[in-house]
């Protein structure tokens, strides 16, 4: 089965096509960062214009590079939620209205179900059941899954999502959008010595997040030891130590209580160095398997889509006529195959 993803669900285009028999055929990313920049995020109205500019021509590319006719497609799955709603829509009706037009069926993709099988687009793929980490800007959770469309939340992040608060610590620190890897990126000359964040949540039991306090922390650090460029450098790494940690903790914990051996890191956190440095160091210690995507099938991308769609429209389902995208979108509402 050969099949077209169009991902849209925030500020990147992803279009990608792929082959249940050959894997991945092609793939295309546009980032709107530029286009946000200056506002310090994404302006939800500029991503779907953007999107509307974008998606048929990358289409058209993606298509090309993998040497398909749209007659030769057997299926188009696109992100019908969670995400921007406008955005979301774009790549829902394209979508839809191309698997009419060509007589094929459509399906629509949980974003973070796109993340959370990223790992699948890899040589060595992790077997069911394992812990997922799946960390990205608008999410933070740890999911036990069993297999696809069997996932049961083990914990979740009760304010802001991993990378939402590295965004927000980046924009406190006067660095560019999107803030992760410019906070990853200033760390590395960051003393990890001088300032030591909390790790919070993790002195006591359960498997929940909370990111927001440590906003809070890197901001009052400044405003009492200054904003040269080494307070800042040495901010962004007790930061990301402290991120880090306390997601391996959280991890660890997950393991020992579902008595899983394997862990899958996904979303856009999971292209952090320092969180696969140490995740790998925890899997060595306990003797157990890591997977991940490439960096860049972690941050949001075609390709993710259109292997769970691959998957979802092999097992027979599919979208009815209208043209639907969710907003909010619970992961454990989808279907088991
Ligand atoms: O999965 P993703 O591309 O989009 C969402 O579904 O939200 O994740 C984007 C998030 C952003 O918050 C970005 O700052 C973060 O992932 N991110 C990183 C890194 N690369 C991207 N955070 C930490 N370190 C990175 N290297
Ligand atoms: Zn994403």
């Amino acid at each position: 089965m050969r099949v077209l993803a169009i991902e849209s669900s925030c500020d990147e285009t992803g279009i990608a096509v792929y082959d249940s028999e050959q894997g991945l055929l092609s793939h295309t990313l546009y980032s709107q960062i530029a286009l946000h920049q200056e506002y310090g995020g994404v302006v939800p109205e500029l991503a779907s214009r953007d999107h509307v500019r974008k998606t048929l021509p990358l289409i058209e590319q993606a298509l090309q590079d993998a040497n398909t006719r749209r007659e030769q497609l057997d299926g188009i799955a696109y992100t019908a939620g969670p995400g921007l709603i406008g955005a979301l829509l774009v790549g829902a009706t394209i979508g839809r209205s191309l698997a009419w037009s060509l007589g094929i069926p459509a399906i629509g993709v949980h974003h973070m179900e796109g993340h959370l099988l990223a790992p699948m687009l890899e040589a060595q793929r992790p077997e069911f059941p394992f812990v997922a980490l799946l960390v990205s800007g608008g999410h933070t959770m740890l999911v036990r899954v069993d297999g696809i469309g069997r996932y049961q939340i083990l914990g979740e992040s009760v304010d802001d999502a991993a990378g939402e608060a590295f965004d927000k610590t980046a924009k406190l620190l006067k660095l560019g959008y999107p803030g992760g890897p410019q906070i990853s990126r200033l760390a590395q000359q960051g003393n990890p010595q001088r300032f030591r964040f909390p790790r919070p949540m993790t002195n006591r039991p359960g498997l929940e997040f909370s990111f927001s306090g440590l906003k809070t922390f890197a901001l009052t650090t400044l405003q009492q030891n200054g904003d040269d460029e080494q307070t800042k450098a040495d901010i962004a790494c007790a930061f990301e130590e402290a991120v880090v940690d306390t997601m391996v903790i959280k991890c660890r914990r997950a393991l020992e209580q579902t008595g899983l051996r394997r862990l899958v890191l996904a979303g856009g956190v999971s292209a952090n160095r320092s969180l696969r440095q140490k995740m790998a160091k925890l899997a060595a210690d306990q003797g157990m398997e890591l997977f991940y995507p490439q960096p860049q099938f972690c941050t949001d991308n075609g390709a993710m889509i259109a292997y769970a769609g691959c998957q979802r429209l092999l097992a027979g389902e599919g979208e009815p006529l209208q043209i639907t995208a969710r907003a909010r979108w619970r992961l454990e509402e989808l279907s088991a195959l």
